[in-house]
Order: C-alpha cells, then sequence, then structure tokens
C-alpha cells in the first residue's frame, strides 16, 4: 500500500490536490483538518478542545491529533493507498505515524512537499474566506497559521529528507499542471 504524505503550508493546496489524487488513484484521503470540523461541527469532545486551537490559528496538540488519527487509519484496512493531508504536522507526529505504519508493515512511501511564496498563499486564503465559513479564513488567523508552520510544521520536511522521502513540488501554476508534477512522483 502506498502512504503519500501531502504537505505544505495552508493554502498551499494540499486539499485540492487530494481531491484530483483521490479521482485518479482512488486512494484513501485522511485530512486531519476535515476530521477536526466534522467534530467542531457535531460539538464533540474533541471538537469543542479543537475550536480553541484552530481559531487561533494554533496546533491542536499531538496527543489528541495521534489519537485521532490511529483510530481513523483503522477505516482505510483495503485502500490501495492513503494520502496524508495536514498530517503529520510536527516532528512527534512524523515519528508517530512511522510506528503506526511500521505497525501495519509499511512505511511513508513520499511526502508532496507543495512550494508556494506566502502573498500568493495569503491572497489564496483570503479569497477563500469570502464563501469557506471557516472560522480561520481571515487575515489575523491566516498570519498566525502561516507562523505555526514555519516554527512547527516546516521542521517535518527535514524528518522526510533525512529519511529520503522528501519530493519538492512548485505548488503554483495551474492545479492541472501541478497534478501533473505530483502524478510524475507518485508513478516513480
Ligand atoms: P487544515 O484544514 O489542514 O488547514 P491548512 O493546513 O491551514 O490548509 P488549508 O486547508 O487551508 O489549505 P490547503 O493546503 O488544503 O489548500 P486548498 O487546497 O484548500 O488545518 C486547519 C487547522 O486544524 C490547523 O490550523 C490546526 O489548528 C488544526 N490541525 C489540522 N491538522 C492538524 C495536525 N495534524 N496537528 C495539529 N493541528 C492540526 O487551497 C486553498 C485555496 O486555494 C482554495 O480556495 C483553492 O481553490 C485555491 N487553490 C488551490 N490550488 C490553487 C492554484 N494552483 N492556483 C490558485 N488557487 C488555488
Ligand atoms: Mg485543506
Amino acid at each position: 500500500m502506498k502512504y503519500l504524505v501531502l504537505f505544505g503550508p495552508p493554502g498551499s493546496g494540499k486539499g485540492t490536490q487530494s481531491e484530483n489524487i483521490i479521482a485518479k488513484y482512488g486512494y484513501g484521503h485522511i485530512s486531519t483538518g476535515d476530521v477536526l470540523r466534522a467534530e467542531m461541527k457535531n460539538e464533540t469532545e474533541l471538537g469543542k478542545i479543537a475550536k480553541d486551537y484552530i481559531e487561533k490559528g494554533q496546533l491542536v496538540p499531538d496527543s489528541l491529533i495521534i489519537d485521532m488519527l490511529a483510530k481513523t487509519l483503522d477505516n482505510f484496512t483495503d485502500a490501495k493507498g492513503i494520502i496524508f493531508d495536514g498530517f503529520p504536522r510536527t516532528t512527534a507526529q512524523a515519528v508517530a505515524l512511522k510506528k503506526m505504519l511500521a505497525a501495519r508493515g509499511g512505511d511513508v512511501t513520499v511526502m508532496l512537499n507543495l512550494i508556494v511564496e506566502e502573498q500568493e498563499l495569503i491572497a489564496r486564503l483570503l479569497k477563500r474566506g469570502e464563501t469557506s465559513g471557516r472560522s480561520d479564513d481571515n487575515l489575523e488567523t491566516i498570519q498566525k497559521r502561516l507562523d505555526t508552520y514555519n516554527s512547527q510544521t516546516a521542521p517535518v520536511i527535514d524528518f522526510y529528507k533525512a529519511e529520503g522521502k522528501l519530493a519538492n513540488i512548485k505548488g503554483v501554476g495551474t492545479i492541472d499542471d501541478i497534478f501533473e508534477r505530483i502524478s510524475i512522483e507518485i508513478e516513480k
């Protein structure tokens, strides 16, 4: 089974490109952000805790995310592959993922790292904020999400680089062109 880590800062196109990967390759998809938003909508205990962090542009604590991921992973035993979208976001999460996959006899196949400069990210997220209804798509929270990304999440790139799994993808241009670059990496 292939395990893809689809990585990049807020607004880099993880969700958009996940849809293309699902359509072409039929992989399962785990977006920790989507799972958390569903928990918030259903007003679960986890959702109530997550809301405070998400609205401040901070990461939800690792222990909660890792437990949540472990439960979600069990839904995908028959998939040809799994896309991890927005996870891992800390080195501790990357280490936990490695352990979870090893227990299933697997490992991350590749980290697809979408590279997009900050002005473009902000422009995309502000535009999305006009219609998304996401409580974190406003300028103040977008800035905090970018800071959180730079300080806590970007170091995950080094983790996968050291594992020989890093594939940098130019994340600007048309959605189709970016998907073409991603497909080449998936089929390597
Ligand atoms: P999450 O939901 O993962 O949000 P994010 O990482 O901030 O990323 P986004 O979903 O905003 O962007 P994206 O990369 O998916 O881009 P998209 O395709 O939508 O996380 C939200 C929060 O949950 C976090 O802040 C944190 O609090 C918490 N959380 C989640 N996971 C966690 C974890 N593992 N640990 C701890 N906390 C966690 O594209 C963006 C926009 O750009 C769209 O409007 C799209 O149409 C447009 N677009 C896409 N591609 C292009 C293109 N090529 N050209 C022009 N526009 C484009
Ligand atoms: Mg997303």
